[in-house]
C-alpha cells in the first residue's frame, strides 16, 4: 500500500525511480528506562514501519516529501541548515551524523511514508531515523554498520530533535529478527536473539491514543534524575558510571545527598534492571506466567516511582488486571501511547472486547488494538 502509493509520488515528483528501503517501529516486552542507565531491554521489531524511495540528485540538496502528511520540504546539509519541520529535522540529522563521521552525504530526492503509529511508544522516529540511515549508507556507498547506524540514529536525537533517549529503538529497528526478541545489554551492547512464541499466549498491544504534552522535557528530566544520583553515588563508590552499576544499598547511602524525586526515580530504575536480569531463565522455561507478574511490577513502578504512565494507560492496566490477563504495562517512553500485554489465547477476545468498550465509554475516545508480529530489521526493498 504505502509501497505503491511513494513511487507514484516519486515518479510524479522527480519525474525518475529511486530505490526502496524500510526499517520498522519495535514493541518490548519488559526493561524500560533501563538502556540509557546501562541495564538490559528485551525489544524486537514490528510489522509497523517507515518506507522510503530515494536517490541521490547530484547537487547539495536534500528534496524529501513527507506522503502522510502531504508536506514537501528543502533543505542543505551545512550545520546551519537546519529545516524548519520536525520530520525534516530526522532526515537532516542523520546526514548531519554521518557527515561529522566523515561520510561524503550529497543531495537526494525522497518520498516517506509509514503504518508506525505516531506518539503510540512504538519509535516511529527511530523507524525515520534507521530508514533513511539505511538507504543513505546504501546509496552513497558508505561504511556505517548496522551498529554505528543504531548510533547515527540516537545521535540525531540528541543532536537536532533535543531527545536525550537510550539506543533501545534505533538498535531494535536495526538489528530485528523475525520471530525473536533482542535481549540487549545497553552498556556493552551486546546482545542475543532470544525466540519469541509463547505456546497458548497472545502478544497485543493496546493504544490509548493520547500522547500527552511535553513528554520529550519529561523523559529528559528523568534522565537527569538518573544521572543526578550516579553523580552522588559516585562520590562513594568511584567505579560507579551508570546506575547499572549500583545496588540499592548504595542508594539508600545517599538518601540525604539526592532530593526525594530522584531517589524514587533512580530506585525504579535499580529495581528494573534487577528485573531484567531474572528475564532470560523464565523465557527459557516457557514461565510466561513469571513473566507476566514482573510486567506488572514494571507497570506499577513506571506509573508509581518513574510517574510516566497517565490516567488512560493505567485504566487500560487495571482492566487487564481484572481479566486476568498474564502481563500488562505501560510500553515505551511513556506519557501516553500503548499498553503491551501478555494474553492466553481463551482470555484475549474478551479482554480486547472490555478493553476497548470501557475505554471508549470512559474517555470517549476509541483505542487501538495491534496484534504483535515481530519482524527483521532494516532492510533494502
Ligand atoms: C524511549 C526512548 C528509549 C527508551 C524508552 C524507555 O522509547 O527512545 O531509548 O529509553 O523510551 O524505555
Amino acid at each position: 500500500m504505502e509501497i505503491k502509493a511513494i513511487q507514484e509520488k516519486f515518479k510524479s515528483l522527480f519525474g525518475t525511480k529511486g530505490s526502496l528501503f524500510t526499517s520498522p517501529g519495535r514493541i518490548n516486552l519488559i526493561g524500560e528506562h533501563t538502556d540509557y542507565n546501562g541495564g538490559f531491554v528485551l525489544p524486537g521489531a514490528i510489522d509497523k514501519a517507515m518506507y522510503c524511495e530515494i536517490k541521490p540528485n547530484g547537487t547539495d540538496k536534500v528534496r524529501a516529501f513527507a506522503l502522510d502528511l502531504e508536506e514537501y520540504a528543502e533543505f542543505g546539509l551545512k550545520e546551519e541548515d537546519l529545516p524548519a519541520k520536525s520530520w525534516a529535522k530526522y532526515i537532516y540529522g542523520v546526514c548531519r551524523e554521518m557527515i561529522k563521521r566523515g561520510a561524503s552525504v550529497e543531495g537526494f530526492d525522497t518520498v516517506f511514508a509509514g503504518d508506525v503509529p505516531l506518539g503510540a511508544g512504538m519509535s516511529s522516529s527511530a523507524a525515520l531515523e534507521s530508514c533513511f540511515g539505511y538507504a543513505i549508507n546504501s546509496i552513497f556507498k558508505l561504511w556505517f554498520d548496522r551498529l554505528e547506524l543504531a548510533k547515527i540514529g540516537q545521535a540525531t536525537e540528541h543532536n537536532y530533535v533535543g531527545v536525550n533517549c537510550g539506543i533501545m529503538d534505533q538498535f531494535a529497528s536495526c538489528f530485528g529478527k523475525e520471530g525473536s526478541l533482542i535481549r540487549l545489554d545497553c552498556r556493552s551492547l551486546e546482545y542475543q536473539y532470544v525466540p519469541f512464541n509463547p505456546q497458548g499466549y497472545r502478544l497485543v498491544l493496546v493504544n490509548t491514543c493520547v500522547a500527552h504534552e511535553l513528554a520529550s522535557s519529561a523523559y529528559n528530566k528523568r534522565r537527569q534524575s538518573c544521572e543526578n544520583v550516579v553523580a552522588a553515588i559516585k562520590k562513594h563508590h568511584p567505579e560507579v558510571e551508570l546506575l547499572r552499576d549500583a545496588n540499592i544499598a548504595y542508594l539508600k547511602e545517599v538518601a540525604n545527598e539526592v532530593n526525594a524525586e530522584d531517589y524514587i526515580r533512580a530506585e525504579f530504575v535499580i529495581e528494573e534492571i534487577q528485573r531484567l536480569l531474572d528475564i532470560p531463565a523464565d523465557l527459557e522455561k516457557g514461565d510466561y506466567e513469571a513473566v507476566g507478574k514482573k510486567m506488572y511490577e514494571t507497570h506499577i513502578g513506571l506509573s508509581r516511582k518513574y510517574e510516566v504512565s497517565c490516567e488512560e494507560l493505567d485504566f487500560l492496566n487495571d482492566i487487564a488486571r481484572d481479566c486476568d490477563v498474564t502481563g500488562s504495562r505501560v510500553m515505551g517512553g511513556g506519557f501516553g501511547g500503548c499498553t503491551i500485554n501478555l494474553v492466553k489465547d481463551e482470555l484475549y477476545d474478551g479482554f480486547i472486547k472490555r478493553a476497548t468498550e470501557s475505554y471508549e465509554q470512559k474517555f470517549k475516545i476509541k483505542p487501538k488494538v495491534y496484534d504483535v508480529v515481530i519482524k527483521d530489521g532494516a532492510i533494502k526493498l
